[in-house]
């Protein structure tokens, strides 16, 4: 279940509902897919798509995507840094960033024009898209987990634009769900 926080207002959503409402009024489009298909932790990238094959068709017919593949980092892939370094500066694309979390979790950090930067915290069975040219960064917890389907308009992939506006700087990559340990006071 998502976590949606706007820091500029001091609100966080956790209802399904209104994070749903929130990210719609942003052109973000935001699904929870359940029942989630059951599947083994090393469960290679075809039968990841097979599960869920019904789901990735419907998503292709109705946003034009062409392609799906699984993406599946941890802290051990190597060159985990240096990939997510592309993507915690502020950038736009020319096409839309679709993901489903399959587990593990990442964050969002959506500018919409003229709006305030909404933070959206992705975990197991959380369906967010990108709308092309929006303004966005990503990275991950502090687990540095994330499996996904990742969906494409484009087979060859797309590269990000950066906006150059740093203001992924005024913004703490906190993910507060499952994984966050809050530090222990007093402890040696
Ligand atoms: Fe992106």
């Amino acid at each position: 279940m998502a976590i949606v926080s706007i820091p500029e207002e001091h609100r966080t959503l956790t209802d399904e509902a209104e994070i749903r409402r929130h990210l719609a009024d942003v052109g973000v489009c935001y699904e929870r897919w359940e029942p989630a298909h059951a599947l083994a932790d090393d469960a290679p990238p075809e039968e990841i798509l097979a599960a869920y094959a019904a789901e990735v068709e419907r998503l292709k017919a109705r946003g034009g995507y062409v392609t799906a593949d699984v993406i599946d980092v941890g802290p051990q892939t190597p060159g985990l840094e240096e990939m997510l370094a592309k993507f915690k500066r502020e950038h736009r694309h020319e096409e839309d960033e679709v993901r489903f979390v399959i587990s593990g979790r990442g964050l969002f950090h959506l500018h919409p024009e003229g709006g305030p930067v909404t933070c959206v915290e992705v975990g197991p069975g959380d369906l967010l898209s990108v709308p092309r040219g929006m303004r966005h960064w990503f990275g991950l917890c502090a687990d540095r987990r994330i499996r996904a389907i990742r969906l494409f308009q484009d087979a060859a992939g797309w590269a990000p634009h950066y906006t150059g506006s740093g203001a992924e700087r005024d913004y703490q990559p906190v993910c507060l769900g499952p994984s966050y340990a809050p530090p222990r006071l007093g402890a040696a």
